[in-house]
């Protein structure tokens, strides 16, 4: 069924098996005209921008997923189902739970709570634990040894709430040894093990609930652009 309904793509091999995937749309094309050669653009349904091009040779593409759980599901939903990706690579931002994850770290998400129900889908007899690729994780870890870059290695939470009705929730999960909180992950771990291909996520921390550090967008663009050498090489 392509294209398919977020995707206005009519050929499989036009979206590489490897797909970065940012939450902004403008992200996607920041990333593409400036780290991939030759970008092509391929999606532009909902201005949800995706592009194919290389790196160092390599085919990848990269593409918005938008905020929250339900977006990130449907595209990565129809790139694994549709499209052939097999190695989905999320980049974003964070708000850290724990003092010692500061502001500009990058957190690495070894696994990735959640407060939404996104799992009931599977009509499974428990619970769910959604955790990164073992593959990719250690090969991020890796690159970033390599790389001579610090990253925070942990669980994660996905929340379904940016402005919670309990302000102090967050403490709950920063209690659990939970590093930091954002948006999308578990529903892309979830979708990636139930069809049996690689998802990770990496972040950037942007603010913080501990210490209500926040970054401007100018500070944010250094650990941007470690995140980026780490997904880039990963790919
Ligand atoms: N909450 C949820 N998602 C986020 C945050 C946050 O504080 N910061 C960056 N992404």
């Amino acid at each position: 069924m392509i294209p398919t309904p977020h995707i206005n793509v009519a050929e499989k091999g036009i979206i590489a098996e490897t797909v970065l995937l940012p939450g902004d749309p403008l992200r996607a094309k920041f990333i593409a005209e400036n780290y991939l050669d030759n970008p092509v653009q391929f999606n532009s349904v909902r201005n949800m921008y995706g592009y194919t091009g290389t790196y160092k040779g390599k085919k990848i593409s990269v593409k918005g997923t938008g905020m929250g759980m339900p977006s990130i599901g449907i595209y990565s939903y129809e790139l694994i189902h549709f499209y052939g990706v097999k190695n989905l690579i999320r980049i974003g931002s964070c708000g850290s739970l724990q003092k010692d994850v500061k502001v500009r770290d990058i957190v690495v998400g070894m696994a990735a709570c959640t407060n939404s129900n996104y799992a009931n889908q599977y009509n499974l007899p428990g619970t769910f634990a959604p955790v990164a690729s073992w593959e990719l994780l250690r090969k991020a870890v890796d690159i970033a040894g390599q790389k001579g870059i610090d990253v925070k290695v942990g669980n994660i939470l996905s929340s379904d709430t940016f402005y919670d009705d309990d302000p102090e929730d967050w403490k709950k999960w920063a209690r659990m040894g939970v590093l930091a909180v954002e948006m999308e992950a578990a529903a892309l771990y979830m979708n990636a093990a139930r069809a049996g291909v690689n998802a990770l996520c990496i972040l950037t921390v942007s603010d913080s609930l501990v210490s209500h550090e926040a970054t401007t967008s100018e500070e944010r663009q250094n650990s941007f652009t470690q995140m980026m050498d780490i997904a880039l090489e990963l790919a």
